[in-house]
């Protein structure tokens, strides 16, 4: 396979620089103004339907999985329905309840993960509604399910994924005010979310411009053998994910932790050697979250604090953009796809192909 580069280096690098213009494709002719609430022309549920959702279950693989547990938090924090995620392989084979009121969505860049198109056949098999949210048009899991939502990232080349991540969240944040609007989500809200969603390209436009900050905190904190990733609620996913980019591409040994459970066991492993990187947003959660960089700091762990101010605490801070509360966690984890890229970039690692790794796993 190959794309054109467009003077990029690798396409990873290329594909992270896509982040504003693949943001503004999967908004693009979606935005209802008049409802304050979004057209999803392949959801294949009507409103009535989607009012009658009780719970949601979201199953997916890697990057996926973790863009549907932001997913899960958006559908809760908007629609107010009991939503999670969990990884497409884990569900398939524990025997999960298959629940009529339940709706299932599978989340998928290739669309032919193997796990994840099990699980959904499954689910069919047993007569759930399932739906897609899906990057590559027309592919297995996209024909398989009852309908979803595309997520127009355009073709992802680098085996680890950094627009489609980004989009895929955006699409969730664009099926969770859909279903907020025709639940209790209100118009003033809808339509706070929709400014906030028109905002993104611009500020991942800003984030993008701090690249060379970036690289040089990558110099700095690259060397570690082991590196720990915390956040809290809308901060965890984005740790999660964080933590699993830089493990792809620079091989080197990363935990993510919510970070209230650190005192639970790796606080153990914090020393100056093993730096932390902590999702600090401005949101409700500030000083919980400032406990928690102060409980690392006592035991001479090294910090790169990633939110929306400095953190004088912090050996380095990276200061993001703010948007609305629910939508921050789109945009906190970008930095980090440019932080885990330099870091293996210093390394000398093929970063479009990480040992070991397949773009798509299509094998049980
Ligand atoms: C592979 C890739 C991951 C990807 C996962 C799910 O493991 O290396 O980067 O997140 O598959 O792929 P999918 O196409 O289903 O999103």
């Amino acid at each position: 396979e190959t794309w054109d580069m467009g003077g990029h280096d690798t396409y990873m690098h290329k594909e992270i620089h896509e982040q504003p213009e693949a943001v503004d494709r999967v908004l693009r002719g979606r935005i209802d103004d008049r409802f304050a609430t979004v057209r999803l022309g392949g959801l294949g549920i009507d409103n009535r339907e989607a009012r009658a959702v009780r719970r949601v279950k979201i199953i997916g693989c890697g990057s996926a999985y973790h863009a549907g547990m932001i997913g899960a938090q958006l559908i809760e924090e908007l629609a107010r329905i009991p939503a999670d995620a969990e990884p497409a392989s884990e569900f398939r084979y524990r025997n999960p309840v298959v629940d009529p009121d339940t709706l299932y969505v599978a989340v998928s860049q290739s669309g032919e993960t193997y796990d994840t198109l099990a699980a959904v056949q499954e689910l069919k098999r047993k007569g759930a509604r399932v739906l897609g949210v899906v990057n590559v048009v027309g592919s297995a899991i996209a024909r398989e399910t009852d309908g979803g939502v595309y997520v127009h990232a355009g073709p992802e080349v680098c085996v680890v994924s950094t627009k489609c991540f980004t989009n895929t969240a955006v699409a969730f944040a664009l099926l969770a005010l859909h279903l907020g609007r025709v639940r209790d989500l209100s118009v003033a809200d809808g339509r706070r979310i929709i400014e906030g969603l028109r905002r993104l390209p611009e500020q991942l436009s800003e984030i993008l411009k701090t690249e060379e900050d970036i690289r040089r905190i990558a110099a700095e904190f690259g060397t570690a053998r082991s590196m720990m990733f915390v956040g809290r609620v809308r901060g965890y996913p984005v740790a999660r994910e964080a933590s699993l980019k830089l493990k792809e591409i620079s091989y080197i040994h990363a935990e993510a932790y919510p970070a209230s459970e650190l005192k639970h066991g790796p606080l153990a492993l914090i020393e100056p050697e093993v730096p932390s990187v902590a999702i600090v947003p401005n949101d409700e959660l500030l000083e919980k979250n400032r406990a928690t960089l102060e409980e690392i700091k006592a035991r001479s762990g090294r910090i790169l604090a990633v939110g929306h101010q400095d953190h004088p605490i912090a050996d380095e801070t990276i200061i993001v953009p703010r948007n609305e509360p629910e939508l921050d966690p789109i945009l906190l984890g970008v930095p980090l796809q440019l932080l885990a890229y330099h870091t293996a970039l210093v390394m000398g690692r093929d970063i479009d192909k990480p040992r070991n790794l397949a773009k798509s796993v299509t094998v049980e």
